[in-house]
């Protein structure tokens, strides 16, 4: 296997986990929030589990844009959609929705309600995940 196809199922993959720890965190912040739960360790541990999960993703993402045909190689190809996505917005979204995860995670250590931190929680993951589920190349990953 080629340094290309390793990095891309590690990508394609993790995609599985990074997703389903940052939708967690996102509907347990919404519970936390609409129950008025106090803001506990296992809370902290979801939130940080969704960072983690991301950033690892990141990585992969930032070796993957430079190996595979449909990264940089074809940036600049903007009248192909699928091109544009993957060497383009796929990339420029995800980057924005992980500095955004990041924001939030930050924000919460600074807080000191139990609301303040639930809400924060629900506005930086949701939007990152919103925005992150908006650029998935969906075709190519689920055929
Ligand atoms: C949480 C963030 C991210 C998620 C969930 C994600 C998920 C995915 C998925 C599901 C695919 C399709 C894989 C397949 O066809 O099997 C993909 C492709 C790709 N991703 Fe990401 N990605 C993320 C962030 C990034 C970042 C930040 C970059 C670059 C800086 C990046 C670069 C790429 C590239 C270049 C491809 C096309 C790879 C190829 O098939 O040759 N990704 N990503």
């Amino acid at each position: 296997m080629s340094t290309y196809e390793i990095i891309q199922k590690a990508h394609s993959g993790w995609a599985y986990l990074a997703l389903i720890f940052l939708a967690i965190a996102v509907i347990n912040a919404v519970i936390g929030l609409n129950s008025k739960s106090e803001f506990t360790k296992k809370d902290r541990m979801l939130g940080l589990f969704g960072l983690i999960f991301t950033h690892i993703q990141l990585l992969f993402g930032l070796i993957l844009y430079f190996v595979s045909p449909l990264g940089k190689a074809v940036l600049g190809q903007m009248k192909d959609p699928a091109l544009r996505l993957t060497s383009l917005e796929h990339p420029l979204i995800n980057i924005i929705a992980i500095a955004l995860i990041t924001i939030g995670w930050s924000k919460h250590k600074k807080l000191t309600t139990s609301h303040a931190k639930f809400k924060t929680f629900t506005i930086f993951y949701a939007l990152g995940l919103i925005l992150i589920l908006s650029r998935i190349p969906w075709k190519m990953w689920l055929n």
